[in-house]
């Protein structure tokens, strides 16, 4: 299928819908108080003065940026990271931030953790809005609405997923959280989709939302449910982050906990031709046994390329050791067969968290150039020649290869009408491609590579053209990211942007909207068609 429908689909998907509260789409104003089609920037005659920036940290307080990297006693250099941050303790420091930048025409950027591989969280020229201390839990063992009754728990936006898991834990109860402890669960994460270890139990971390309390576009401290501002609620649920406002806290689902198994795994083998027909082989089967899981809860995540599976883990939900080892056993005797060097490691846990910190957690943050592409259940069961043939190009390539093997059920959360990305609904793998980052090659080499990154994007892309591809994990580069990222929903999303935030004053790289702007090479952000 060629993929031209989103403008034809615009108007329809504007109007429709039940979580429209209005059924106008507006414009977006793009009013700032400049006549510059650019956001002021270090060194303008209208960047801020030293004078106006002490005038703001008078009242709030505000951290001046260096670049991490460099020596302590060197000079103070920032580079793409943002001028300022305001520490934000509360809402009104998060409308005093989106005043002053609105007043000065500066950039403005939401940082949480700062995990975001696309640089979403970070700005040249830019004042940050950093919700990091924004640490409060509090544990609600029986919310009731009309939509949902039972536990829940309320998180500010600057908790992490291990404080969350731990809290939850504490009160015999799991949220859907992400596989690395220290990703944000308000930010990016659950407003890009979130995919969990419990995902095959429980659904999506979007999927998991009771309400938000937001700050808009228009500096105004609001709540967003199924009840009041329906169609912001809808959008912060799966639509992205730092697009329609600044979220200050999430209630979400609770669910009881459970004993859960895990298994951990690897395989190797040499790398010539023979070998490597094996290695596949093995990795087919691995491919082949995850629709077996998925309907009983079961997650599973795989780190390879040529030639070596160096972790793989399994997590189920309820399942005990002994089924897990039932489970495996076929896979076991294949290897066997094969003759490859394998380890295979099952413990059974009392809880969610006791299986979550077993865990060696393998992923690291800025380490390497990336990309991916959500893989259906269908194109493994029914294309898997096809399927084969491209992870075998891709590795033989040189990739490094993260895949999240899971299907979001959609049993607990019911079918919720939320902004994730539809091709989340097939999923069979995700499959991520990445090259690590090496200090001592040019940078023309890193160039280049990132060429590398969207050719592999484009050969998944062949495989499963009706898919699409994780906003939170994806090549920045994504041709056609309005599709890609957010599918159908895109129109829609649009509209919630130019309600919510009529100024455009929330900007990250691939937000819905954020088309309207261009960094240029100095870092300057300047509206695309002025
Ligand atoms: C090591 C590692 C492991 C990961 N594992 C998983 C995983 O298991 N599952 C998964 O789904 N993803 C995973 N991710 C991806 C993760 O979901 C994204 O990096 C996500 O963007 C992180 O959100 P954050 O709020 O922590 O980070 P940030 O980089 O601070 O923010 C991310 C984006 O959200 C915006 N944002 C942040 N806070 C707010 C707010 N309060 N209101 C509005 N917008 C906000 C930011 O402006 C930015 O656009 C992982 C990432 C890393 C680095
Ligand atoms: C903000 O004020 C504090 C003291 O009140 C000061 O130490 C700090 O340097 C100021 N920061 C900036 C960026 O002006
Ligand atoms: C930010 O504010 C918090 C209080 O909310 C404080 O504990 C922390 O030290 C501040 N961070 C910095 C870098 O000043
Ligand atoms: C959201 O609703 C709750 C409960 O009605 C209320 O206590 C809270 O103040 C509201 N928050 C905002 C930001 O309006
Ligand atoms: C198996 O995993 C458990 C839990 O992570 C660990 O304590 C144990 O050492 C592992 N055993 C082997 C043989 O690797
Ligand atoms: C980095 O690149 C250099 C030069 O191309 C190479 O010798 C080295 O092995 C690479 N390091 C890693 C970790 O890939």
């Amino acid at each position: 299928m060629r993929i031209s429908f989103l403008p034809a689909l615009l108007g329809v998907f504007a109007l429709s819908g039940a979580a429209q509260t209005s059924d106008k789409c507006p414009q977006a104003t793009g009013a700032v108080a400049s006549h510059s089609n650019c956001r002021c920037f270090p060194g303008d005659p209208c960047w801020p003065s030293t004078q106006k920036w002490g005038e703001l940290n008078a009242t709030r307080q505000i951290l001046e940026s260096c670049d991490p990297f460099m020596p302590v006693d060197s000079p103070c250099q920032v580079g793409a990271y943002v001028r300022y941050a305001i520490n934000v303790t509360e809402p009104a420091d998060i409308i005093a931030g989106i005043e002053f930048a609105k007043k000065n025409n500066v950039r403005l950027v939401i940082r949480n953790t700062g995990h975001d591989f696309l640089g979403k969280s970070s700005g040249p020229g830019s004042l940050s809005l950093w919700t990091h201390h924004l640490k409060d839990i509090e544990y609600i063992p029986e919310y009731k609405s009309e939509a949902y009754h039972g536990p829940a728990l309320k998180v500010g936006a600057g908790v992490q997923g291990i404080e969350a898991f731990t809290a939850a834990d504490k009160n015999g109860v799991v949220v859907v959280g992400g596989v690395c402890p220290s990703v944000g669960i308000a930010g990016g994460y659950t407003q890009g989709g979130g995919h969990s270890i419990l995902m095959g139990k429980y659904g999506l971390g979007a999927d998991q939302t009771l309400e938000f309390e937001v700050v808009t576009g228009e500096g105004k401290h609001v709540n967003a449910s199924k009840t009041e501002n329906t169609d912001l609620y809808w959008a912060l649920s799966g639509g992205g982050g730092s697009t329609y406002g600044v979220v200050t806290s999430m209630t979400v689902k609770a669910h009881k906990d459970a004993p859960m198994a895990v298994a951990e795994y690897s395989f190797r083998t040499s790398t010539d031709d023979a070998s490597m027909d094996k290695f596949y082989d093995a990795l087919d089967f691995l491919h082949q046994m995850a629709p077996g899981y998925f309907d009983r809860g079961g997650y599973s995540f795989n780190i390879y390329s040529k030639g070596s599976l160096p972790l793989g883990y399994f997590f189920g939900p309820e399942w005990t050791k002994e089924d897990t080892a039932a489970f495996f056993q076929p896979w076991v005797e294949r290897l066997e067969s094969l003759g490859l060097q394998y380890s295979l490691n099952i413990t059974e846990h009392p809880s969610h968290l006791a299986a979550y910190n077993s865990m060696n957690n393998p992923e690291t943050i800025g380490a390497s150039q990336s990309g991916g592409r959500i893989i259906p259940k269908g194109t493994i069961l029914n294309k898997r020649a096809q399927f084969n043939q491209v992870i075998k190009n891709i590795v033989e390539d040189g990739a490094d290869m993260l895949e999240i093997v899971a299907h979001p059920t959609l049993e607990v959360a019911g079918n919720p009408d939320n902004a994730v990305l539809p091709a989340w609904r097939d999923s069979a793998i995700f499959l991520i491609v990445a090259i690590p980052f090496n200090d001592t090659v040019e940078w023309s080499q890193m160039l280049e590579d990132q060429k590398t990154i969207t050719k592999w994007g484009g050969l998944l892309r062949e495989l499963a053209p009706e898919s699409g591809a994780y906003m939170n994990e994806a090549d920045a580069n994504e041709p056609n990211f309005k599709r890609e990222f957010y599918g159908k929903n895109y129109a829609r999303l649009l509209c919630v942007k130019n309600r919510y935030d009529p100024a455009g004053i929330f900007y990250a790289l691939t937000a819905v909207g954020s088309d309207a702007w261009t960094q240029s090479p100095d870092g300057r952000l300047c509206k695309t068609n002025p």
